[in-house]
């Protein structure tokens, strides 16, 4: 097989190419629903440009070989830059600003660096609860919720900011970043012909948007390096690294703005789409709230509690395999070479769809259903590790894993010991895309037990 036989959908446009029953309010799951027509390897091409997509364990298992694949940074990606250009996330595999940084801040992620963040994380934790606890049976927007809890811990463990997230109104700095955020998602499929002219105000905003975030950033790194505050945290790594030169101002506020960015909405969406499940399914509060107990007791909660909260542990997994909320990632050749028996060159590219490859049917019958035994320790044993990739892979994994399971093990634990979750009666879960997937208008009740 070559590379031309790649299945592509119906109705192939001349010149356009494959535009016809593209989806723009849900790509990725319309791309999961392509997965079931055209087979587990399906290639769009759209005025010139083919975007191939992976969507079974056995392909993604060959895209996922060091050797031969790596992390590419793809249009919704490069549509960050002008926002966080070098930071982790979007660095070209061969910046030197990306091996630089990473070597200075994977210390800001071992295990020493999780004790010393877990203060403030059951302090933020503590103050969700008291939030909650105010509006005590009221319906809650869950995802607006969660997202005061996660920023505020990225903001204090991370740069000693707080956001004020649970005062009256939303921080600006908030507005400005979702705004951008956005921005960076509408523009990231192109609008035909006339597309810059229709965006000329969306543009002048992100403009503005942009400056925003760069000043209020740059004003935080300003005030620590003059009071000469020493801390446990990112920003000091940054400016006081254990060996070598501190990285430059430029580089550490686009660092700041790729830890909002992506440790933000990613922890977010999933500790919503887990209270999604846990409300839904009263059998699983119950036993996540016995481990709790059994675990925490009277609290306060200790960090070695953590890791052996897991049964919570095994149903956030579940809930980022059902729904990942980064729901995948671009790999690009490092050489010639296949996948699935179809030829790559050298620099061509694929876009993972962790969406299907987390749904492959090697999962069992009821790969579409939401289980949380199927990470308990003895079934899982021998499981591919392809199967199950939410924090990405290789080098350029997720550097913020430990940090952001920590934090939503503790979250949901502590939750679940103090409230009652309900669910709005006949929710139907949707999910909605940006540059990642979020349950849409999910709102439970939070009552005091
Ligand atoms: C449930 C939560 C999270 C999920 C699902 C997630 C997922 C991912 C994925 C899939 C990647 C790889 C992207 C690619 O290959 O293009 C990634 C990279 C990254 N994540 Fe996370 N992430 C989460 C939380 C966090 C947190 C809390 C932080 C920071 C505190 C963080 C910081 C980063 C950074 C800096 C990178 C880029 C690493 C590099 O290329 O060197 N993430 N994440």
């Amino acid at each position: 097989m070559t590379k031309s036989t790649i299945p592509h959908p119906p109705r192939r446009v001349p010149l356009i190419g494959d535009i016809l029953g593209m989806d723009r309010e849900f790509p990725n799951q319309n791309t999961l629903v392509r997965f079931r027509e055209l087979g587990p390897i399906y290639r769009r091409s759209i005025l010139g440009t083919d975007l191939t997509f992976v969507g079974s364990a056995e392909l993604a298992a060959q895209v996922f070989d060091d050797t031969k694949w790596e992390k590419h940074i793809g249009r919704p990606l490069e549509q960050l830059r002008p926002l966080v250009a070098d930071g982790l996330f979007t660095a070209y595999n061969w910046e030197s600003s990306w091996s630089r940084a990473h070597e200075v801040l994977v210390p800001g992620f071992t295990k020493d660096a999780m004790v010393s963040y877990h203060g403030t994380m059951v302090e933020v934790v503590d103050e969700l609860c008291k939030d909650l606890e105010s509006r005590s049976g009221d319906f809650v927007p869950v995802v607006d919720e969660m997202g005061k809890l996660t920023l505020e811990v990225i903001g204090r463990c991370g740069f000693g900011y707080s956001f004020d997230s649970f005062g009256e109104s939303e921080h600006p700095f908030v507005t400005a970043m979702s705004r951008a955020l956005t921005y960076a998602q509408d523009t990231a499929i192109p609008l035909p012909f006339i597309g810059k002219w229709l965006r000329r105000n969306e543009e002048q905003q992100n403009e503005i948007d942009r400056r925003l975030l760069a000043e209020t950033v740059d004003q935080v790194i300003a005030n620590r390096q003059e009071s000469g505050e020493r801390r446990l945290d990112l920003l000091d790594r940054m400016l006081h690294p254990e060996e070598g030169a501190g990285l430059d101002a430029e580089n550490i506020r686009n660092q700041v703005l790729t830890f909002l960015v992506a440790g933000h909405e990613t922890s977010v969406n999933a500790l919503s789409f887990a209270l999604h499940f846990i409300a839904q399914n009263p059998e699983i509060a119950a036993r996540m709230r016995a481990e709790a107990s059994a675990v925490i007791g009277a609290g306060p909660v200790q960090y070695e509690d953590v890791p052996r909260l897991r049964y919570t542990r095994q149903v956030i997994n579940e809930a980022l395999r059902l729904w990942p909320t980064a729901p995948g990632f671009f790999r690009a050749a490092k050489q010639d070479t296949e996948v699935g028996g179809h030829k790559f060159s050298a620099g061509e590219w694929v876009f993972v769809l962790l969406l299907a490859v987390q749904r492959d049917p090697a999962w069992g019958a009821d790969a579409e259903q939401f289980n949380p035994d199927r990470f308990a320790p003895e079934a899982n044993r021998g499981r591919p590790a392809e199967l199950f990739k939410p924090f990405g892979t290789g080098i350029r994994s997720c550097i913020g894993r430990q940090f952001a399971l920590h934090e939503m093990t503790l979250a949901l634990a502590t939750l679940l010991l103090r409230f009652d979750i309900t669910p709005e009666n006949g929710y139907e879960l949707t999910v909605e895309e940006t540059l990642t997937l979020r349950p849409k208008g999910l709102q439970l009740t939070f009552t005091r037990v």
